[in-house]
């Protein structure tokens, strides 16, 4: 791999043991991916950070780099626990102190602690600004797809610790969607309006685009339109969760243009009947049984907020545990905590920093709104559904969808 002379620097340990540490990890992963290369990054954002998932070796290996402090901005995806409730969430003192641990070390190494998989709705989380064309470390699915797709930004899907490792050394390889030639797609999705309904058909329409796609390149997703905020967050995190896409060039949201030359080498056209009846099938057989609803996956912003603010408005109390969760950065806007307060006053539990999948937070039947939670609680054995917004609130409040 070609390195600068500042990069070899870095290596050779002029700037402490660490930072060559870091940098020899990237540069050994990236000529293992045949990179030739590195590219500077403008900020990373780390995930893999809950004690539930890494346990006391993932906590030891991110305070064995807290030495040092990252060269980049850097925000952390959330952990095991409500920071102002660990005991709603079932931890012991040990996972206590083991979360405790992570974020203490993150917190040394500069960075910030917005405990969310939604950097890009957060205020300030990604200053000094990032623009269209800018490299990035990210790691998490959801948010990765949403920085590719919908911000213009650069990033492969990193793991943890190597966007952490990035982070520390400013750099990452250049390689995958850091390249524009493979930014560029080749098969063409033509999805029908069903898809940008609601967050659950939104979902499932990502499931089949991701069961289907089996190119290297992104998919081109046309003709449904306009996708809300959260529609569009569905589907990502759909098609990061069902597949190994990283990125979809999405007509009318991606800034970047197709080549004037562009033409699809495939079209498919995926059928609204199959949308709906993927959902049916998805949908609780007994609605009698969902003991906990779920919704916040990826974390819940403003628009998703108001939307169950106005459908649980004048409802009384849900019959069920309800939980939406939620950056702890909304509250701090007064209007935020106002509409929080509401949701909180209609009896839902509005947890911040963590969610259902990085937790311990379990139902016996779940229902969620959240292809990507689904996806996931169903392989831990979790007996789960999908069903729409409306729906959801349907059941709890007046028992049945
Ligand atoms: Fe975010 Fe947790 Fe879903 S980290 S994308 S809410 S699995």
């Amino acid at each position: 791999m070609h390195l600068t002379r500042e990069e070899k620097l870095i290596l050779s340990g002029e700037m402490g043991p660490i930072k060559a540490r870091a940098l020899e990890v990237i540069v050994r992963v990236g000529e293992a991916l045949g990179a030739e290369r590195l590219v500077r990054i403008k900020h990373a954002h780390i995930s893999g950070v809950s004690y539930a998932n890494i346990g006391d070796a993932g906590a030891e290996l991110i305070e064995s780099f807290s030495g040092e402090r990252f060269a980049v901005p850097a925000t952390v995806n959330p952990i095991g626990f409500d920071l102002d409730k660990p005991e709603a969430f079932g931890v012991d003192d040990r996972f206590m102190e083991g979360q405790r641990r992570i974020l203490r070390a993150l917190k040394r190494m500069g960075a910030r602690l917005i405990l969310s998989c939604t950097p890009y709705e957060i205020p300030g989380a990604l200053d000094p600004g990032l623009s269209t064309g800018d490299h990035v470390a990210w790691g998490e699915s959801s948010a990765v797809l949403y920085a590719n797709s919908v911000l213009g930004l650069r990033t492969n899907r990193e793991g943890g610790p190597i966007a952490l490792m990035a982070a520390l050394v400013g750099r990452t390889y250049y390689y995958g969607l850091h390249v524009p030639e493979n930014r560029v797609p080749s098969i063409e999705y033509i999805v029908p309006g069903e898809a940008t309904r609601d967050e659950a058909l939104a979902g499932v329409t990502g499931e089949i685009i991701a069961g289907m796609h089996g190119d290297q390149k992104p998919p081109r997703i046309k003709g449904a339109r306009p996708w809300s905020k959260s529609s569009l967050k569905a589907l990502l995190a759909a098609l990061g969760s069902a597949g190994a896409i990283g990125m979809a060039h999405i007509e009318g949201v991606t800034p970047e243009p197709l080549p004037g030359s562009w033409k699809p080498e495939e079209r498919v056209s995926v059928d609204p009947s199959l949308v709906r009846s993927r959902l049916e099938e998805l949908a609780p057989g007994d609605p009698g049984e969902v003991d906990l609803v779920f919704i916040g996956c990826p974390h819940s912003g403003e628009e998703e907020l108001r939307r169950l603010a106005s459908l649980v408005k004048g409802a009384g109390r849900p019959r069920i545990r309800f939980v939406v969760a939620i950056p702890r950065a909304l509250e701090s806007a007064p209007h935020l905590r106002a509409l929080i307060g509401e949701l909180r006053g209609s009896g839902i539990e509005v947890v911040r920093d963590t969610c259902i999948v990085v937790s311990r937070l379990r139902g016996r039947v779940v229902a969620t709104n959240s292809y990507k939670t689904y996806f996931y609680l169903k392989r831990r054995g979790v007996k789960v559904y999908l069903a729409s917004l409306d729906d959801l609130v349907a059941l709890a409040y007046h028992g049945g969808a």
